[in-house]
This record gives structure tokens, C-alpha cells and sequence, in this order.
């Protein structure tokens, strides 16, 4: 019997770059099949192109044993194949049902058809335990439910085949856990999941099989049962990957940033802050561990500038700066911000100006005003290979980079000139196994010069193979500031316990 999907010899070519080169890919009802690569692989383009967004240069798509050309996600939809975008396509004052109704063709009342829809959406969600009210507003769900009511609205559409391009990248572990369970329920339903994820725990605990790509062309499909980690990251990079680091003894030396009794209050005296107070001194880095959306944000922006604390100071070497500007922060330190489109790059911009973004009116790019444009041309040029940023050139717009060659971007920029602090929120989120490597290799580089860091990050990994001290914030306070000897993995979830029931419910 022919495969759910079938797609042959896809080559798709943009200017400079072959994203996909002679792509066979198939996908079997019932089965979860993983898709993996480096950044800028050609993963979201190959799923671009199934979801009607790209067109092929070449190739054939038979859905069912059937040929068809994709022309629209809308096409692609009425053929079955779905997909969940990594930002959210909600109307969040809207409620469950009324966002499943959007767009939905139908020739009855708008108002039996809202009720037919709830319906839907109510029996679909026992039936794979989705947990999910049809009256519930979109808005006061969590990203782990508001990603279920994405894949509701699919399965409401008739979707068999369902795309999800990194899907996990914005969920805490206990949503991980869930979306696992919804996956293994849609596949033991017959429906088929293509599932873009770096993170090899996840293909291997999930996927049937794995196909995996380099430079565009397919280096091979495996079953996941028959493989682990390292063969994978081989397939992907090419070379052995050191999946651990060695986080060589440091004595820290004086205090870099002193925080002190912080406070910040929202509108109607909501507490998002309460009572921060840490340092850090030379060659440490103090990670902060939480389940996202317990102040993280918050925190990283105060001492940006971009939110002034409610009461509190902070000092930067000995001097007070509680009133910082991004602009003065900028010049006693580097921020590689969570949220990279809105505060971290422009995507219509080109990639040698979002490299230069914070440097272009300081020696030696401009001299007495004016800008020089060759020594812009060799110090990007020297960013390029030395971050492995894959771009056809330094005058493609930001929007044309994938996903995690954009964030390589970000930590050029921001790493390149050796700050004396470095605020990293989720450093390594949407990179390769290779780029993380690269990128701890390079915080532990900056430890070893002296440098202050501050890595927030929901990665429990990442905290523990990095940080010296690690302080858990729940509900925008401490819960525990420890030295990072004795605790596990285990104990640090514990801690963090208290904010992901709260999360949850
Ligand atoms: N619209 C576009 N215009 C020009 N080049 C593009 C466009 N979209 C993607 N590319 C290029 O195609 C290549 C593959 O990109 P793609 O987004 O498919 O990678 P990916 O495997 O999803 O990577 P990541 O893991 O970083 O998300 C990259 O070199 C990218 O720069
Ligand atoms: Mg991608």
C-alpha cells in the first residue's frame, strides 16, 4: 500500500543556497516520524513545501498514491496535511470554540454552527485526553494548551497528517510530557505527525523513525528504536559531538553586578518581582532556573533597561545604575534577550546590519562620524565563519535565515566583544547539537576571562553543566540560591515544583 505521503526528488533552490536537494521523504499512517539537521538543513523549508507555503523547484508529492501539487496551506488542508506555526495563529479574547469556527466554511447560522463546533471540539478532546473547555478563552490558557487548541483546529479540519516545526521549544518539561501523550494517541488514532525537533531526547523518546538531513540533501532515515544519540548527531554534523561539558573550578573574583531587594509591581499592584537580591562576581555564572513565565522576562528587562524596578538597586562595578536605559545598559554589558524577534534583531534588516546594530557608531566603524563600510564588510565576514552563521551572503534580509542561523546572529553580535557581563535568556533555544556545543564552549570562555553571566534558562541541563550558583525563581521570587555541587536534576525540578502546578492548572 503506498504511504500516507510520499515525496520525491524535492530540490528547492533560493538565491545562493540549495535548501532542499533531491529529497525523497515518506511518512506512514500511524507513525510519529521525526525530521532532524543542523540549522539551516532545510527542515522547515521541506515542511514549507508540503504545507503549500514554498514551491518546489522540483519534485513530485503524492498523497496517498496520489500525485498533487500543493498550492496553498488552505489546499494542503483540504488534502489533510496540517500544521501547528511556532507562533501561535489565536485570537486570544476569543474562546476555544469561536477560534476553531474561525475560517471554518459552513452554511449553517453562525451561532448552531459555534454550538456544532464546541461539540466537536469537546468529543475530539475526550477522545484524545486533550483536556481542553470549548468555552475556555484562548487568552487565559497556557502555551502548552493554546498549542492543543492549534492542533485541535487542525484535526476539527480533517487534518491526517499533522506538522509540527519545532513545537517543543516553547514548552515547560511537564508540557513536553503532555504533547507526548497527545502525539502517541493521534498516532495509535492513524493519524501521521511529522515532528522537527534538536532535541535528541525527544526524537528518540518519541519518533518511530527519524530522517535526518544535512545541507539540504537526506543523509538517511532510521528507526528510532535502533539507534541513540550519538549516531544521530554524527548523521547530522558530520563529526562527533561532546555531549557534556567539563566546567573547570573557578574562584570568582569581585563582584560584577550586585542586585539588591528588587521589586517590580504591574498594573493593580501585581506582584511580578518580589525581593530579588543576588550578585555576580568576576569569571561566574549564576543561572537561573524556573518554569518560563515565573518573572524570567521580567527580571532579564529590568536589568536591560527596558522596565524600571519598582524599588530596589542595582549596582554595576561598585556604582549604582537602577535607572538604566537599554542604551546605557549596552555600554556595561551584552543581552542575548529571550524574545529575538521583538527585541533582539529586524528581520527586514540585513544580516550585516543586524550584526553591527549595537556597534556601527563606535571605533573603529565610524571615525569622526563617518561610518567605514570595509571594516564593517571584514568584521562580519570574520562573525560569519567564526559563529557558523549560514547565510548566501551579508545582504540577505534576517527574515531569509533559519530559525537557529538567526539566533546565531544574536550571539555573535552580542558575545563577539567580550562584555564584562553577559545577560543570556535561553542562549541555546532553536540550535543544533553542534551550535550548542559551540555556544557553552564559548560561555565557559567567558568564565575563564573574568566575565559575569547570567544565564536564565528552563533547560535544567544547561543550568547544571554551566552555572556555578543557581537561584530558582518561582512566582517572580527566589525560592533557593544554591552553590551548584549537591543538587540534582531531580531536586532542582523539585524546587521548581511549586510554579509548574500553578502553570498547570
Ligand atoms: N524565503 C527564503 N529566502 C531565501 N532563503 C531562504 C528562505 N527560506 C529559507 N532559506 C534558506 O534555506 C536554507 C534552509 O532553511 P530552513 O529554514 O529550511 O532550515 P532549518 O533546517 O529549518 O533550520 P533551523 O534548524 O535553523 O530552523 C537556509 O540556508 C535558509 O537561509
Ligand atoms: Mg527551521
Amino acid at each position: 500500500m503506498a504511504p500516507l505521503l510520499q515525496m520525491t526528488g524535492i530540490t528547492k533552490r533560493f538565491p545562493g543556497v540549495v535548501a532542499c536537494r533531491d529529497v525523497s521523504f515518506a511518512v506512514e499512517a500511524g507513525e510519529i516520524h521525526g525530521l532532524l539537521g543542523e540549522n539551516g538543513a532545510g527542515k522547515s523549508t521541506l515542511v514549507k513545501i508540503l504545507y503549500g507555503l514554498v514551491d518546489p523547484d522540483e519534485g513530485r508529492i503524492e498523497i496517498d498514491g496520489r500525485e498533487v501539487r500543493i498550492r496553498s496551506p488552505r489546499h494542503a488542508l483540504a488534502l489533510g496535511v496540517g500544521m501547528v506555526h511556532q507562533h501561535f495563529m489565536l485570537v486570544p479574547t476569543m474562546t476555544v470554540a469561536e477560534n476553531v469556527a474561525l475560517g471554518l466554511r459552513s452554511d449553517r447560522p453562525p451561532l448552531s454552527r459555534l454550538r456544532r463546533v464546541a461539540a466537536k471540539v469537546a468529543e475530539l478532546s475526550q477522545r484524545y485526553g486533550f483536556h481542553i473547555d470549548p468555552d475556555q478563552q484562548v487568552g487565559e490558557l497556557s502555551v502548552g494548551l493554546q498549542q492543543r487548541v492549534e492542533i485541535l483546529k487542525l484535526l476539527c479540519r480533517g487534518a491526517e497528517l499533522l506538522v509540527l516545526d519545532e513545537p517543543t521549544a516553547v514548552l515547560t518539561p511537564q508540557e513536553w510530557q503532555q504533547l507526548r501523550g497527545t502525539m502517541r494517541s493521534l498516532a495509535d488514532a492513524g493519524k501521521a505527525i511529522v515532528f522537527i525537533s534538536h532535541k535528541l531526547d525527544e526524537q528518540l523518546s518519541i519518533s518511530d523513525r527519524c530522517t535526518v538531513l544535512r545541507d539540504g540533501s537526506v543523509m538517511g532515515t532510521v528507526a528510532t528504536a535502533e539507534t541513540d544519540k550519538a549516531s544521530l548527531a554524527r548523521m547530522m554534523v558530520g563529526r562527533d559531538v561532546v555531549l557534556r561539558t567539563e566546567r573547570p573550578p573557578r574562584a570568582p573574583g569581585r563582584p560584577v553586578l550586585e542586585v539588591h531587594g528588587l521589586h517590580l509591581n504591574a498594573a493593580e499592584d501585581r506582584c511580578l518581582l518580589a525581593d530579588i537580591s543576588f550578585t555576580i562576581a568576576q569569571g561566574e555564572i549564576v543561572g537561573i532556573a524556573g518554569v518560563d513565565g515565573n518573572g524570567q522576562r521580567e527580571l532579564v528587562e529590568v536589568l536591560m533597561g527596558i522596565r524600571t524596578a519598582t524599588t530596589g538597586t542595582i549596582r554595576h562595578e561598585g556604582e549604582t545604575v537602577t535607572r538604566l536605559t537599554p542604551r546605557r545598559y549596552n555600554r556595561i554589558g551584552a543581552v542575548i534577550p529571550e524574545d529575538r524577534h521583538r527585541m533582539a534583531i529586524a528581520l527586514g534588516l540585513s544580516v550585516r546590519e543586524n550584526l553591527v546594530l549595537k556597534d556601527f557608531c563606535r571605533q573603529p566603524f565610524s571615525h569622526r562620524g563617518i561610518t567605514r563600510p570595509r571594516v564593517f564588510r571584514d568584521f562580519c565576514a570574520s562573525l560569519l565563519q567564526e559563529f557558523d552563521i549560514r547565510t548566501p551572503s551579508l545582504d540577505v534580509a534576517m527574515r531569509q535565515l533559519s530559525g537557529g542561523n538567526q539566533q546565531k546572529v544574536v550571539l555573535a553580535r552580542e558575545m563577539h566583544r567580550d562584555p564584562g557581563l553577559l545577560i543570556a535568556a535561553q542562549p541555546t533555544r532553536g540550535l543544533d547539537v553542534g551550535a550548542i556545543e559551540f555556544v557553552y564552549r564559548r560561555l565557559l570562555e567567558h568564565r575563564e576571562r573574568g566575565g559575569a553571566t547570567l544565564l536564565v534558562s528552563t533547560e535544567l541541563d544547561e543550568i547544571l553543566s554551566l552555572a556555578d550558583r543557581i537561584a530558582v525563581l518561582v512566582s517572580g521570587r527566589f525560592v533557593a540560591l544554591l552553590e551548584n555541587r549537591d543538587i540534582d536534576i531531580q531536586e532542582l525540578g523539585l524546587l521548581m515544583g511549586g510554579a509548574s502546578e500553578m502553570v498547570a492548572s
